[in-house]
């Protein structure tokens, strides 16, 4: 039974200016169980069965961005820090609206336990959502990252390497390693592992003499254990005398750096004024 109402009932929201079709289920309440598209007002996210609900809410609606702390603005790029427990309506809004594209995270009604960093681009009209990350306020497990989503007509263009490294920042500014809260979905691994690459190479790069996992780590703010999956998926680890060693030939660090794809949009550190969650 619980398989059976778990079929795809939104199939197109619309968000600002763009129309969206849909990827997965999202559980939204019963009353919206007999909509096929829903309008969201782009700065609140609350959600309504009809247009003409939207353009009157639109008319009153005094948001222009998402509500919480402006912590990084560089040209048109700006990012949000919503806290779950002082915006909880809209933190919801957001994981309805996120379980649209994401297949097998449940849905996180606690979102109290969470900060949102929403990613937006702004002009004269507001801040337009592009996408955003969750992250726990508390991780026991070292988790930097619960949930990232581009909406899909801002995907491929770099956004989701910087929300990710982002979020790394995040953990360099508390002196901790991070790690991706798992299972990542397949585009989330593609976009991790993209991401690990360039930032581990450009280092191996540019570093002479030995390098320790520990001390990329303390450079990054990867987890160790990134790196090294990440390091072995490349074949640059052997284990010699009961250690794992780094092998950095040139040739085969620029060769690994041209699959790994673009680097993305790039985080200027200055520009980012935050202090971490106590
Ligand atoms: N096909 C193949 N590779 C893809 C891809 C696609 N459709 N989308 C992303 N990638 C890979 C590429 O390697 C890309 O780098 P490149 O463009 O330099 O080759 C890399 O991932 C990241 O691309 P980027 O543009 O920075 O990411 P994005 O803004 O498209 O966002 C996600 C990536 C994962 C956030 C986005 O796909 C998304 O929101 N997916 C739905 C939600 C989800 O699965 N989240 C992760 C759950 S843990
Ligand atoms: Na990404």
């Amino acid at each position: 039974h619980e398989e059976f109402t778990k079929v795809k009932n939104i199939s197109t929201i619309e968000l600002g200016r763009y129309e969206i079709e849909t990827w997965y289920f999202s559980p939204f309440p019963a009353e919206y169980n007999d909509c096929l598209k829903l309008y969201f007002c782009e700065f609140c996210l609350n959600f309504m069965k009809r247009k003409e609900q939207l353009q009157r809410h639109m008319r009153k609606c005094d948001l222009k961005h998402p509500p919480g702390d402006e912590i990084y603005r560089s040209g048109t790029l700006s990012m949000f820090e919503v806290d779950g427990k002082k915006n909880k309506v809209y933190g919801q809004n957001l994981c309805y609206l996120a379980k649209l594209f994401l297949d097998h995270k449940t849905l996180y009604y606690d979102v109290d336990l969470f900060l949102f960093y929403v990613l937006c681009e702004c002009d004269d009209r507001g801040c337009h959502m592009v996408g955003y990350f969750s992250k726990e306020k508390h991780s026991e497990e070292s988790y930097n990252l619960a949930c990232i989503l581009t909406l899909p007509p801002y995907q491929r263009k770099g956004y989701g390497k910087f929300l990710i490294a982002f979020s790394y920042e995040l953990s360099k500014k508390e002196g901790k390693v991070g790690t991706p809260e798992r299972p990542l979905s397949d585009l989330g691994l593609l976009s991790y592992r993209g991401y690990w690459t360039r930032v581990l190479l450009d280092i191996l790069k540019k570093h002479k003499g030995n390098i320790s996992i520990k001390e990329l780590s303390d450079m990054t703010a990867i987890k160790a254990e990134d790196i090294l999956t990440t390091l072995q998926t490349l074949e640059l680890i052997q284990y010699r005398k009961g250690q794992h060693v780094i092998c950095a030939d040139p040739k085969v660090l620029d060769r690994h750096l041209k699959q790994a794809g673009r680097g993305g949009l790039e985080v200027d550190v200055s520009k980012l004024i935050w202090t971490p969650y106590k």
